[in-house]
């Protein structure tokens, strides 16, 4: 099956150095003014300059889909999410604004442990079903791959139905699964770290690698959660079990939690707003991506992390939604683009080259996710703009004509009429 985008007003193809972009690459998305894209069999075949495509072999014979002068680009790559759950968490909301902090309402009941209550209580099929109903809605905002982690269940089974749950959902979303064992210490292991550590390292882990259940594994490193070295004797098994490793590193406090990413050689290291000079000198030198979340602090009313620092200094920052039921309720990612141009200064290239090509290599998917060229997987998506910039521009409302996936349409905002 042989498709041709045309009429392209704005085609981003993020064309650019194979590897995370950072620096001025960061700044170049690949802009092409009346483009087509080609493609077949899910695959691109050819993007470019409209006359180039076209003399393409196989142009005249494909499908014909025109975009109608708006923008066209990759769609949206989201590293960070945890869409398992039962509830949001309104209690908590209402908590924190009258002006409890985070730390203090998980500390009265309510957090991420109140979360787990829910999800180890909740039929598989329950599960599957709000995962279900919200994979459409990213798939609404153009987001073509999402990575999903466990975290809510914290024991054997509960862990394990969480992943399966992610694992059987796939598509027409994208799910890349990630194994969060070591989100909070349950309550039945409050007096026994150790013991709930050896629970993830020698029974959870092993379980999930052998059912090819997850491709990362993640810790929340944290005052209050678990420390650095916790998170190395995690990372050690997960690296052993054939796991890539992600980390929740500085979010509410400075732990080393960066450091250590770097030196683990983890693929991404998440949050980052009390990261100092130094663990952003150690970033930049590194090919692991800093994935900022700034839908968490606007949703938390706190300082945002350093996108400016981190970018000038030779970091690769990725950008993703933290979409959970306690700090992000946001699944749309071009709001996160929004917010990281107006509350952090990043320019609307950079945003944009860390939502979709910086996205995939935190995922390890840079190869073939998240860029529009040859060889690519055809996941892309029409905006109604004329211009890209557009994007972080307006506030509310998605712009998203239609995404396509794999070379198929699978939403548009015709079919909502
Ligand atoms: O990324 N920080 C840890 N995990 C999530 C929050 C999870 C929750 O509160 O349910 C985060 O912000
Ligand atoms: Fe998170």
């Amino acid at each position: 099956m042989r498709s041709l985008i045309i009429n392209a007003g704005q085609l981003l193809t993020m064309a650019g150095p194979s590897g995370p972009r950072k620096g001025a690459d960061m700044r170049s998305v690949g802009l092409v003014k009346d483009g087509a894209v080609l493609v077949e069999d899910g695959k691109i075949l050819a993007a470019g300059p409209r006359e180039e495509v076209l003399a393409h072999e196989g142009a005249g014979s494909a499908r014909r889909i025109d975009a109608g002068g708006h923008v066209v680009m990759p769609g949206f790559v989201d590293s960070h999410s945890h869409p398992v759950f039962v509830h949001p968490r309104l209690g908590d909301f209402e908590a924190r604004l009258k002006g409890k902090s985070y730390s203090q309402i998980a500390a009265d009941g309510g957090g991420i442990l109140s979360t787990v209550s829910s999800v180890r209580a909740a039929r598989t099929e329950e599960l599957a079903e709000g995962l279900a109903v919200r994979s459409k809605k990213f798939l609404a905002c153009g987001t073509t791959t999402l990575e999903a982690k466990s975290g809510y269940g914290l024991d054997f089974d509960s862990e394990l139905k969480m992943l399966r749950v992610i694992k059987a959902a796939a598509g027409p979303l994208e799910l890349v699964a990630t194994f969060l064992g070591a989100h909070a210490l349950p309550s039945e292991f409050k007096h026994d770290r150790d013991g709930y550590l050896r629970e993830v390292v020698s029974e959870m882990l092993p379980a999930v690698a052998a059912e090819g259940l997850a491709c990362f594994i993640d810790v929340f490193c944290e005052k209050g959660y678990f420390s650095v070295e916790e998170t190395r004797r995690v990372f050690a098994a997960g690296a052993k079990a054939g796991l890539g490793l992600k980390i929740h590193a500085e979010q509410l406090s400075r732990s080393g939690g960066a450091k250590l990413a770097v030196q683990a050689g983890a693929v991404s290291a998440d949050h980052l707003d009390e990261v100092d000079e130094a663990d952003i000198r150690l970033l930049a030198g590194s090919d692991t991506v800093a994935c900022l979340l700034p839908g968490s602090n606007h949703f938390l009313a706190k300082p945002y992390p350093p996108a400016r620092a981190l970018i000038d200094a030779g970091a690769a920052v990725a950008l993703a939604t933290d979409f959970n039921p306690g700090t992000c309720p946001c699944w749309d990612m071009r709001q996160i683009v929004s917010m990281a141009c107006t509350q952090m200064k990043m320019t609307p290239e950079e945003a944009l080259v860390a939502a979709t090509v910086n996205g995939a290599w935190a995922l390890g998917l840079g190869k073939t996710h998240g860029v529009l060229e040859p060889g690519y997987q055809a996941d892309l998506i029409c905006c109604e703009a004329e211009d890209y910039r557009e994007l972080p521009y307006y506030l509310g409302a998605s712009p998203i004509a239609w995404t396509m996936k794999n070379g198929a349409v699978l939403h548009s905002q015709q079919d909502e009429v």
